[in-house]
């Protein structure tokens, strides 16, 4: 029997932070691409068992981490450790609260990290499905100087805006699960105003095939989920 996934409730998000991205559009395409795609037994087309390490990357408020946590105590076949980390320790602290209000109270792993500097290498080799909503934009100029406040790391990707998840992606390879049967699947956010090509060339490049999987227009932009898995050898 497949249960109906989209019946189950999403997270309860009441804490937020100045400076910590509130869910939005992006985050909703990801988690209505997770309601229509995960079953009883299947993860996107692939085994639910299977899937035994799982990362949200750049958490924020922990909204995707806690949505699959939740589900997870549905599901039967679906039982993976779930680790979520962000660059700023305010939305470390953001996600742990809101952990607690819907009863997954340390259940996840937080990791304060610069993408995965401080993972532990224990890590390595591990990870089954890693979601990345990254910060996917431009970064601005004001009088020919560049500012960064705590908040630009929820949407400044860098000077052409795709320097974050090019970053990810270089750093990405050694902590996916290697085996070649294991599911290795990275789901990441990107936007019609960031030249597409430009990084599908350099994902190839890291050995990466990518596809769109689901996309929604919003004002000026579409906000594309894509999905990417390792080249065979
Ligand atoms: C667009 S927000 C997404 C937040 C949340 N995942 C969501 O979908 O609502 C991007 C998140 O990535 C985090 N971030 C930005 N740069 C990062 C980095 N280098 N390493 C880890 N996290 C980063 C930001 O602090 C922010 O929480």
């Amino acid at each position: 029997m497949n249960f109906k996934i989209t019946t189950f409730d999403e997270p309860t998000i009441n804490f937020r932070s100045e400076n910590v991205y509130s869910p939005s559009d992006d985050t909703f395409l990801l988690i209505d691409y997770f309601k229509k795609t995960i079953r009883d037994s299947s993860f996107d087309g692939y085994s639910l068992k299977k899937v035994r390490y799982l990362l949200d990357m750049g958490t924020g408020t922990g909204i995707i981490a806690i949505y699959l946590k939740l589900l997870a105590n549905k599901l039967i076949n679906f039982n993976p450790k779930i680790y979520a980390s962000d660059i700023l320790k305010e939305a470390i602290n953001c996600a742990k609260k809101n952990e607690k209000l819907n009863n997954t109270k340390g259940k996840i792993h937080f990791i304060h990290s610069n993408l995965f500097h401080s993972f532990p290498d224990k890590l390595q080799n591990k990870f089954n499905i890693i979601i990345f909503n990254p910060p996917y934009l431009p970064a601005l100029e004001e009088n020919g100087k560049k500012f960064f406040s705590d908040l630009d790391h929820s949407w400044s990707g860098g000077e052409m805006g795709y320097e974050t998840l090019i970053e990810f992606f270089n750093e990405v390879l050694k902590f996916l699960n290697p085996a070649p049967n294991a599911v290795a699947l990275i789901y990441y956010i990107t936007s019609s105003r960031v030249e597409k090509e430009s990084i599908t060339e350099k994902l190839n490049y890291l050995g990466f095939q990518t596809e769109e999987v689901a996309k929604t227009h919003i004002f000026f932009e579409d906000i594309i989920l894509n999905r990417a898995t390792r080249n065979s050898l």
